[in-house]
């Protein structure tokens, strides 16, 4: 075997080579842009899965933020006493008496900066674990996309956010169902925005979703409070940091539940607090709170104090 190489060839090398880190260098550089400069004052509120009558009303609304209700939730189960999957038709399990289509129309004039979505999956249904299970994914597609343009277009909706917590198939399966659903109904013009709810031990889930559709997906709204109760302001930093780097370059949104007992890092430890850093760093894209039904009991103080932070200067 004979291998000859010639100084000519050497010399292209080292210079395609010298193009290859000036080129990797500029993506750095512009991939840290992306990481910066992100504050908006996006407060999103999920409401609807405890059925305690909370209506859109009720919740405090400061006219100087992006507003976002989600109700939850829409879940592709019967709605039986012994739910069962059903392969994409989706079904309404939200307090819809409380929150119906004129409710959602009557919130959207009084308020200009008001859009509401309705979130998929959650935790249960009827108590049993609400399972990602399609049967394949181009009917599960098919079925989700016409089943979840009807509830849209009859409850005047604006976007849909993925929270789905158990699954019995694959990452990948996962990723390209939801990833071509978004698509889907944002190529037909159903939705404006879409969210993702993911937390540490789903996260597998939704970064192989991220990897291959991040270009659809508009909000991260990391479940934060899915964190022990006892997380420090230290600890919900680097927790913070280590979520926008698994989904770089996402609006990755701060939050917490509100419920006595909810986990992560609560108010009284210093949430605001670390919301405010955030904020100065340009970090914050947003606070979101789980959720409007257990706040009422609070009379929604944190509703007004995360949005006087988001809105304030
Ligand atoms: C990524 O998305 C593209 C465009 O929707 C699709 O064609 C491709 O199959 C996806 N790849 C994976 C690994 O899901
Ligand atoms: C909205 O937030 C701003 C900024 O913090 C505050 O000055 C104002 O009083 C708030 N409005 C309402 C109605 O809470």
């Amino acid at each position: 075997m004979c291998i000859s190489i010639n100084s000519t060839l050497i010399k292209q090398m080292a210079s395609t080579m010298h193009k290859l880190i000036l080129l990797q260098t500029l993506i750095t550089i512009l991939s840290m842009q992306t990481l910066t400069a992100q504050n908006s004052n996006l407060f999103t509120e999920y409401i609807g899965a405890i059925f305690n009558g909370v209506k859109f009303t009720d919740v405090p609304i400061n006219s100087s933020v992006d507003f976002h209700f989600i109700l939850a939730f829409a879940i592709d189960y019967t709605d039986t006493s012994s739910p069962s999957p059903t392969n994409g038709n989706f079904n309404i399990f939200w307090d819809s008496t409380n929150l119906s289509p004129s409710q959602v129309s009557s919130i959207k004039q009084a308020n200009s900066n008001v859009k509401v979505a309705l979130s998929l999956g959650g935790d249960t249904v009827h108590d049993v674990p609400a399972n990602f299970s399609p049967t394949s994914i181009d009917s599960w597609v098919s079925n989700a996309v016409s089943s979840l343009t009807s509830i849209i277009q009859q409850y005047n909706l604006d976007g849909i956010d993925i929270d789905y917590e158990h699954f019995s198939t694959d990452e990948a399966t996962f990723a390209s169902s939801i990833g071509q659903l978004i698509t889907t109904l944002k190529n037909n013009g159903v939705i404006s925005f879409a969210s993702i709810a993911p937390f540490d031990s789903v996260n597998s889930y939704y970064m192989a979703l991220w990897k291959n559709y991040s270009s659809v997906i508009d909000y991260v709204n990391f479940q934060f409070y899915a964190y022990s109760s006892d997380t420090t302001v230290t600890q919900f930093e680097s927790y913070f940091e280590t979520q926008r780097g698994n989904y770089n370059g996402g609006k990755v949104l701060a939050s917490i539940g509100s419920a006595a007992g909810s986990g992560g890092l609560s108010p009284a430890n210093g949430f605001f607090d670390a919301c405010q850093t955030l904020k100065s760093k340009g970090e914050l894209s947003g606070i979101f709170i789980w959720c409007a039904d257990n706040s009422m009991a609070n009379s929604f103080a944190y509703e007004n104090q995360a949005q006087s932070l988001l809105a304030s200067g």
